[in-house]
């Protein structure tokens, strides 16, 4: 039987179970060799949802820098999505963001991604730029990057443990 799937940190002795995963959710995907770097580079922090060990569904990397962070990479595993995991996995990021001492947390999405953006805006990111003709669709295409920022501040709900 498969248990509820279980959210934990994920760091660089991680980064092969990383890169599999990246790949059930990314045409573009990263390399073990590059999540390797990402996950050595200073200031990155991870999480895995997995079903049982060595068992991920979704994950989610995030940067720090000064007072500033960034979620560098977000996936559900096709199978998983629509069952709340990204939402938990945003959540985890903004709290370890937070906790870090991060005052925002920025991201950027393809202006064609429907799916990222709907969550984005339902978890309180607002569109704060544009990268013109960023990302190349594989038919060639060009698709603008939006980029956009959510508060940190800890706000009343925190107070009242909401
Ligand atoms: C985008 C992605 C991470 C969402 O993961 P998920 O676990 O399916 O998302 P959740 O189940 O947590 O969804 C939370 C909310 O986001 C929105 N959402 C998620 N997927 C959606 C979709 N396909 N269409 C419309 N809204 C969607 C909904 O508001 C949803 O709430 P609801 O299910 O109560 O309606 C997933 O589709 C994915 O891995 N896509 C490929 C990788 C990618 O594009 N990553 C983001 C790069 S910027």
């Amino acid at each position: 039987m498969i248990a509820d799937p279980v959210l934990r940190s994920a760091g660089l002795a991680d980064a092969g179970l990383l890169a599999t995963l990246h790949t059930d959710c990314f045409e573009d995907s990263w390399s073990t060799g590059a999540m390797i770097e990402v996950m050595r580079s200073p200031g990155t922090f991870g999480f895995l949802v997995e079903l049982q060990p060595m068992m991920p569904v979704a994950l989610a990397l995030g940067r720090i820098a000064a007072d500033e962070a960034e979620l560098l990479t977000i996936g559900v595993a096709r199978a998983w999505r629509r069952a709340g995991l990204a939402r938990r996995l945003i959540r985890a990021v903004a709290d370890e963001a937070r906790g870090r001492g991060a005052r925002r947390l920025f991201l950027e999405v393809a202006e064609d991604n429907t799916a990222a953006r709907t969550l984005y805006g339902a978890e309180s990111f607002q569109i704060v730029g544009r990268r013109r003709a960023y990302y190349t669709r594989p038919g060639g295409s060009a698709i603008d990057a939006l980029t956009m920022r959510r508060d940190l501040a800890r706000g009343w709900r925190w107070l009242i443990g909401r």
